[in-house]
């Protein structure tokens, strides 16, 4: 990001930005210099919960689903899910995502990672050294409600009971074939207000095929998709996903929300901004509540 750009960024001037996006997410017209106190009275966009305003903890080289992790807090906070599986967790970019809403919102989600945790042929193959290092992040935090389970998703699959599954993501090998036995294998395990997220459906080439399956699977269940980091398929599968978490598609007619899409999108983009921008931002914001705290109390 060029210094224009953090700087608009920063400073809200083109509308698409990410305070921006706060601003309208929040309706917080208190914030200095940004309006008066009547947008209060705005109605909050679709998609806003205050946890969109935590920073990821846990970020290391493997980049590819930095982009979803505010989907990843806002998914935990509007479903509430009793028991979270991921399906290849690798050095653990999207579990601890998930693990630190859980934690955050202090819920009882039981949370599994399956993985060999020895690679394959998109990922590339590694040793023992990522397991062990992120063993020792997550035991540290997360060992409460989260297990690391270091075996073959098909072996996995068999400890799991049959419906109890609220929130699946699937994020293994990316063929056609794997993903479609991904998703066969772990179906019965879903619960009646499952939603099952597939990583990579926008890549094409080097043998990926999630973009193929998901234009199948999609066609079955009402869903939703993000096309930035590599692409986020998001499949209602259980019929009684919760409301709220319905305003990402409309049920009827299977296409997204263009509001809730731009919303997400521009929080998903706050990954450009540097730490001490989003801090500033966050105390910007807590200050701000707390004027409109003492305001209502008047
Ligand atoms: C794309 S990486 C996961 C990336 C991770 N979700 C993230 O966001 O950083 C895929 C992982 O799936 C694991 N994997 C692939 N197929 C597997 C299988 N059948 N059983 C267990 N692990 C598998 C690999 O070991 C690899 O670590």
């Amino acid at each position: 990001m060029s210094q224009d750009e953090e700087t608009s960024a920063s400073t809200g001037t083109d509308g698409t930005d990410d305070l921006a996006s706060i601003r309208r997410a929040q309706s917080v017209g208190a914030l200095p210099g940004t309006g008066s106190i009547r947008a209060l009275h705005s109605p909050p966009p679709p998609v806003w919960h205050p946890i969109l305003l935590e920073h990821p903890h846990h970020l290391t080289d493997v980049s590819s689903w930095h982009g979803h992790i505010p989907f990843a807090f806002w998914c935990v906070a509007t479903l509430r899910p009793r028991v979270f599986v991921e399906l290849g967790t690798h050095k653990g970019d999207s579990y601890a995502a998930f693990c630190q809403a859980i934690d955050h919102l202090s819920l009882d989600t039981a949370c599994f990672a399956v993985d060999t945790w020895r690679g394959d042929d998109h990922a590339g193959l590694y040793d023992d050294s990522v397991y062990a290092a992120l063993a020792r992040y997550h035991d540290a935090r997360y060992r409460r409600f989260s297990q690391l389970l270091r075996t073959t998703f098909d072996e996995a699959a068999a400890y799991f009971p049959d419906q109890k599954i609220d929130l699946l993501h699937i994020d293994g090998l990316h063929t056609y074939e794997a993903v479609r036995h991904d998703f066969e294998t772990w179906l019965p395990k879903l619960s009646d207000r499952a939603v099952v997220l597939f990583h990579d459906i926008n890549v094409r080439e080097n043998g990926f095929g999630v973009w193929r399956f998901w234009e199948e699977v999609s066609q079955r269940y009402p869903h939703f998709s993000f096309t930035h980091s590599h692409g986020l398929g998001v499949l209602a599968v259980g019929p009684y996903v919760p409301d709220s978490f319905g305003t990402l598609y409309e049920k009827d007619a299977q296409s997204s929300s263009p509001a809730a899409s731009s919303t997400l999108k521009h929080l998903s983009e706050r990954r450009h901004l540097t730490r001490a921008k989003r801090t500033t931002m966050s105390m910007n914001l807590k200050a701000a509540s707390w004027r409109i705290g003492d305001y209502l109390d008047d």
